[in-house]
């Protein structure tokens, strides 16, 4: 039997999100929102590429939570965007009782699946989802540190002038630039120190942009947020749960200890598979690193104590 993922929310991001992957061709697809039409149009629009993009693999757009029935994988995107001026944690009261009202739906329908929270404030609505859905941890995954270590890869590739392929750089900590923590001390490009390609200044430059990119891109747009960078993002960790490739991906987690931090979803690198996470690791780091990884686990702690009930 093929594998299935919904999208909830059929905004950009979710339609960005269901493009990409039914053009993966190997899951069936279902794009859910509560706006009649939107789904059903955006996910029309795509089964009608395939044709040419080549895939044979159903794209469903829906309002019923029945058609996203044993879904393996169910990705949040619910949810307001911000607007210039807003910061992520501005849409916290609001994307909340999204989040926990469409996660309660989704899990009825599909009780084994993986979930993977988009929406923001990313690290505080992982802790919503992991509460509405009574699932265990290593099923609730946040992909903050996925987008912003594709932002940060990208800019050292651009001021090195290397392939953005052998960048190996990771943001960790939190997904709001507050918490962002773009780590320095292990950033390779094909294994050579970043320390030895870029100036400190220019480094300094590149970790300023990287904890920016939300923002940089808000600002252009004026009435959205990313979409592309961030469903290129999420697919590539949809990926490594429904082919098994035990990936180890920077995406944000409940920690149980690591660089001091305990019960505050945070990123960090986790060893990805069928089934969700299968690993955390704590590699060593900077000092400065580990304690703005550990001031990113105060503030997602306080962002949860203001979550409304
Ligand atoms: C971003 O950083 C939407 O949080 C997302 O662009």
């Amino acid at each position: 039997m093929r594998k299935k993922v919904t999208f909830v929310g059929a905004g950009n991001t979710g339609g960005a999100m269901a493009q990409m992957m039914a053009a993966r061709g190997y899951a069936d697809v279902v794009l859910i929102d509560i706006v009649e039409g939107l789904p059903q149009g955006k996910g029309l629009d795509i089964a009608e590429s395939a044709p040419w993009t080549g895939f044979s693999t159903t794209v469903t757009g829906t309002n019923k939570w029945e058609d996203t029935a044993n879904s393996d994988v169910v990705v949040i995107t619910s949810g307001v965007a911000r607007r210039p001026g807003m910061t992520r944690e501005d849409l916290l009261g609001t994307n909340a009782g999204i989040v926990r009202s469409v996660v309660t739906n989704a899990v009825t329908h599909s009780p084994d699946a993986v979930l993977i929270i988009f929406a923001n404030p990313m690290d505080a609505m992982c802790h919503v989802a992991l509460t509405a859905s009574g699932f265990p941890k290593e099923r609730v995954i946040g992909q903050g540190g996925m987008l912003d270590s594709a932002r940060y890869r990208a800019f050292i590739a651009m001021e090195t002038g290397a392939s953005v392929k052998d960048v190996c750089a990771w943001v960790l900590g939190g997904h709001t630039e507050a918490t962002m923590v773009p780590i320095v001390s292990n950033a390779t490009v094909g294994g050579v120190p970043l320390s030895m390609l870029l100036t400190q200044a220019k480094i300094d430059e590149v970790v300023a942009r990287t904890k920016r990119g939300g923002a940089e891109i808000v600002d252009l747009l004026k009435t959205g947020s990313a979409f592309i960078a961030p469903a290129a993002a999420t697919i590539e960790m949809v990926d490594a749960v429904l082919l098994d490739e035990q990936r180890i991906l920077p995406c944000a987690t409940l920690l149980d200890g690591q660089w001091g931090v305990t019960g505050g979803y945070v990123g960090a690198p986790l060893l990805v598979g069928a089934g969700g996470i299968q690993k955390v690791y704590a590699p060593p780091l900077a000092d400065n690193e580990v304690e703005a990884i550990r001031e990113a686990g105060k503030a997602v702690l306080e962002l949860v104590a203001a979550t409304p009930k």
